[in-house]
């Protein structure tokens, strides 16, 4: 098993680098760490960038992970091997660009580029939002999905993710303490389903829903609350139909309550989404009318 610390980064290609560039500060509230002639890496936390937009098609879209051991590499990339799931080094070039020791690329059964990461760059700089947005950091993903089950056995079988509840077959991973690190969404094809930021409170979810409106951004689901992980939640929609997401009040579970955590299953279902009715615009999310 490849284990895991901790999603680490997310990377989406743009045909639009300025546009995107303006919405990750001016929008979502994050900080420039830098910018290279063909990309743009933002900071929402210590470490080193947590979102790069680069110039390319935006169905390149790739997920950072962080390796626990960074001396596992080569083991890592044995046992992908042996999944089925070749991994590729990556080049001197390409970890300077990410900002890390070393990493490998691979892919999830549904397609999704993984990258595999040792040794990533923490920063000394500070991080201060474009806009008070209240970012606390980068925290987790949803990642489309062709085959849930499939997609599920490879995240608790060759990682070390762990179910902490399913909607239908859609299962949220937790990797660390917290509720998800990574959801599977039910989708045709693959791709970032969300990005999600934690911010401090909720008020600073509700301070960007009004936000987000006055600047005519589309509000894709929430205000709500998720029954699931408890957070408070406001999705909108991004570059290239890649949904941002804030939240405050996602559920940890703890190390001493691992061995006795046993999975919630819910039904498909708008409620099974939220407690407080609102319902998701995300394709991925709809329920079919009976
Ligand atoms: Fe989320």
């Amino acid at each position: 098993m490849v284990r895991i610390f901790d999603v680490r980064y997310v990377r989406l290609g743009t045909d639009d680098l300025e546009s995107a560039t303006r919405f990750a500060t001016d929008i979502v509230g994050l900080d420039v760490a830098r910018r290279t002639a063909d990309a743009a890496y933002f900071k929402s936390d210590q470490r080193d960038h947590t979102l790069a937009y680069f110039d390319g098609d935006p169905r390149d879209q790739a997920l950072g992970l962080e390796l626990y051991d960074p001396n596992d590499l080569d083991k890592a990339a044995a046992e992908f091997e042996e999944a089925g799931y070749p991994a590729r080094l990556g080049s001197k070039e390409e970890c300077e660009k990410r900002g890390v020791r070393a990493f490998i690329s691979t892919t999830d059964p549904t397609g999704n580029t993984l990258e595999i990461v040792a040794r990533p760059f923490e920063s000394g700089v500070r991080y201060h939002g474009t806009r008070d947005a209240g970012i606390v950091g980068f925290h987790h993903i949803g990642l489309c999905t062709t085959d849930a089950p499939r997609d599920e056995a490879f995240w608790t079988k060759v990682l070390n993710a762990r179910v902490s509840d399913w909607i239908s077959d859609a299962a949220l991973l937790r990797i660390r303490t917290g509720h998800h690190a990574v959801a599977l969404f039910p989708a045709s094809t693959k791709g970032i389903q969300h990005v999600n930021h934690q911010v401090e409170s909720a008020d600073d979810v509700m301070r960007s829903y009004y936000f987000l409106k006055s600047r005519n951004v589309r509000i894709q689901f929430g205000p709500g609350r998720h029954p699931t992980s408890s957070a408070m939640f406001l999705y909108f929609a991004g570059p290239h139909g890649v949904v941002f997401e804030y939240s405050h009040g996602l559920r940890n579970i703890q190390p001493e309550e691992e061995a006795n955590y046993r999975p919630h299953q819910y039904p498909w279902d708008y409620n099974s989404m939220c407690y407080w009715g609102s319902k998701p615009e995300m394709p991925t999310l709809q329920v079919a009318k009976a």
